[in-house]
């Protein structure tokens, strides 16, 4: 079976647990942590491989927590193309508080990556995409990697006719999109963030998508609504769907779940609104999930006939 490539560029040792109250100068006596390996593309090896795709996940990594890392995939039994690097990957510390039900997220930079560093991540995505139609590239840029990053990625994997799924913001986002992806999931304020258009109702959201396929810089967008579901179109249709209601134990790792099951789906030919309801309801099923522990196969299985999807044109 073919494989999903996924690239994190700034990949994380994700550190999570609970405490009574987050307040300062006392100490925040906390229960014990749980770990998971995170960052963008990363989270979605994890849930396409859950889903019962095949999938490599291609990272850098470097130090101590590189190590945790690979260690962290490899028992999860993903597939790992890790590539070496002098800095230390990053922590990230979640911390959901009891008494508002809310989480707490500190985000460090991650390492500087050196030039021949970005180079090496380039030519390792570049080698493994062999027997690949799609790549993800998901997540931010650590230090080091110019904004061009998505956008030289996006031109090498499109001359190799692999399809690119980016998931990312700001310049990099932007400049990739210059170069054409097949398809982007911006979160509302990453779209507005783009095209500076409004997005309050549906026909604007819908004509803010459509602009990216008229400028070529996408053939599928995939809009996350948070609370309010997603929109998806492309030049065949439009569709929407409200978000289930579910009681929602955190939404770490929503949008993430979202694209793995999204390009599972399509990875295996399912037709785009199909695509549309499993990454619904891997969406859905990460809230119920605390932490960055992501989707449950049973919850996306059981919640998929649930989508409602309305076609919109
Ligand atoms: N509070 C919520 N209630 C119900 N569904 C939600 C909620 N938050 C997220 N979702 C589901 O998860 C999907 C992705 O969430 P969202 O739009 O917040 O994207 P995101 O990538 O997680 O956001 P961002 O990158 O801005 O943090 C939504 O389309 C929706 O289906
Ligand atoms: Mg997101």
């Amino acid at each position: 079976m073919a494989e999903i490539l996924t690239l994190t560029m700034n990949p994380a040792v994700d550190v999570s647990t609970r405490t009574a109250k987050v307040e300062p100068t006392h100490k925040l006596r906390c229960a014990a942590a749980i770990q998971h390996a995170g960052g963008g593309g990363i989270n979605v090896a994890r849930v396409v491989h859950r889903l019962g795709g095949a999938v490599r996940a291609v990272f850098p990594t470097g130090g101590l927590n590189g190590q945790v890392l690979c260690r962290l995939l490899e028992a999860e039994g993903v597939r790992s193309e890790c590539v070496a690097i002098a800095g230390e990957t990053r922590e990230s510390f979640s911390v959901f508080e009891e008494s508002t039900g809310k989480d707490w997220r500190f985000v460090l930079p991650g390492p500087t990556l050196m030039p021949e560093e970005v180079q090496a991540c380039l030519d390792r995505t570049s080698a493994a995409a062999t027997s690949t139609s799609f790549a993800v590239a998901s997540g931010s840029l650590p230090p080091g990697v110019p904004e061009d990053f998505y956008a030289r990625l996006a031109r090498l994997l499109a001359a190799r006719g692999v399809r690119l799924v980016l998931d990312s913001s700001g310049a990099a986002l932007a400049a990739a999109l210059e170069a054409g992806v097949y398809l982007v999931k911006p979160s509302r304020r990453e779209l507005h963030e783009l095209t500076g258009l409004p997005l309050d109702q549906a026909a604007q959201q819908l004509a803010a998508c459509r602009a990216l396929l008229a400028r070529g810089q996408a053939q599928v967008v995939a809009l996350s609504l948070g609370e309010q579901g997603a929109m998806l179109v492309s030049r065949d249709g439009a569709w929407q769907a409200p978000a289930l209601a579910v009681t929602v134990a955190s939404t770490i790792g929503a949008g993430d779940s979202f694209v793995g099951g999204m390009v599972h789906a399509l990875q295996r030919g399912d037709a785009l609104d199909t695509a549309f309801r499993q990454a619904m309801a891997a969406s859905a099923a990460a809230l119920l999930a605390p932490g960055t522990a992501l989707c449950r196969p049973e919850d996306v299985a059981r919640l998929a006939p649930e989508v409602r999807i309305e076609r919109l044109a």
